[in-house]
């Protein structure tokens, strides 16, 4: 059983990371969408501005029960982040909400004030709001995936990344469920969730470099190769698996740079290689906890 400091903390470390990754997967949806598909784009914009909100309040309850570790990390923000965000909304003219990453600097960690302990009413509300929503987001995604798979629809999203971020939604369900049980074991058999996902980035991202960046290329398929070993052989060592990660959380975020600095060709948006580079650092943290 997890104690209430516990649950307040692992509940706040989780949604800080969680909402933002789920209103950055509604920022993509809504981006990808071709006109006939409008009103799935308003769908997508609806629950970003959802995401925004249950962002917004984890921001507020994670100030003082967070650990300074986990602020560190890079799983919440990089360096690239906020320019991540003004590029992409410019070239996708879709709007991103800068001023929640600003406020993000300013989360203090755990220690730093006395009223987090009591605040356990106040996350549980919030574990319970996250709950509904991402069940309702799951849905959605899931709904795009049979569309596009069927051939009812085309979007500029893959299949496959439909699929990814369903496996996400239902991961962060699994975690609050846990939580609300307060189960010691709420993140399940997280390294194999991630190695699967590490590899799907690799791959994702190797289809997503222009034909003629060969090195990226080769790059990218190279880490899709090691984490797909690492999914085959259920006995990776963590020190493996940490290594291989951090390599690959390199390789995200310098592409991140590439593509701001105009570097390098491809059809990713920063933020999409910001995301998946904070997802890198936060299955990082994981493995070091
Ligand atoms: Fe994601
Ligand atoms: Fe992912």
């Amino acid at each position: 059983m997890l104690n209430d400091e516990e649950y307040t903390r692992l509940s706040m470390e989780n949604n800080l990371f969680w909402t933002r990754i789920m209103r950055e997967h509604a920022v993509f949806i809504e981006s990808s969408m071709p006109p006939p598909q409008r009103q799935l784009a308003m769908q997508a914009n609806r629950f970003k501005r959802q995401f925004d909100r249950l962002l917004s309040e984890s921001i507020r309850l994670a100030t003082g029960s967070v650990s300074d570790r986990s602020l560190q990390s890079g799983q919440y923000f990089t360096k690239a982040t906020e320019a991540a965000e003004q590029a992409t909304q410019q070239f996708t003219g879709t709007a991103i909400n800068s001023n929640l990453t600003k406020m993000e600097y300013h989360i203090q960690p755990a220690g730093s004030s006395p009223q987090a302990l009591q605040r356990t009413q106040e996350v549980s509300r919030l574990n319970q709001s996250a709950l509904d929503l991402v069940n309702t987001f799951a849905r959605f995604k899931s709904e795009l995936y049979n569309r596009q798979t069927s051939c009812k629809m085309f979007t500029f999203l893959y299949a496959s990344i439909y699929e990814h971020v369903f496996h996400e939604a239902k991961k962060y369900l699994e975690i609050l469920t846990g939580l609300q049980k307060k189960d010691e074991n709420y993140n399940g058999d997280y390294q194999s969730f991630w190695n699967q996902h590490m590899a799907d980035h690799a791959k994702v991202m190797r289809g997503l470099f222009d034909p003629t960046e060969t090195e990226h290329f080769n790059a990218a398929d190279s880490f899709a190769k090691t984490f797909d070993t690492l999914v085959r052989s259920r006995s990776a060592a963590k020190e493996e698996e940490l290594e291989a990660t951090k390599a690959l959380s390199g390789f995200k975020s310098d592409t991140t740079r590439e593509i701001i600095e105009c570097r390098v060709k491809s059809l990713m948006s920063p933020l999409f290689t910001d995301h998946i580079t904070r997802e890198a650092n936060y299955y990082i943290y994981l493995l070091q906890s």
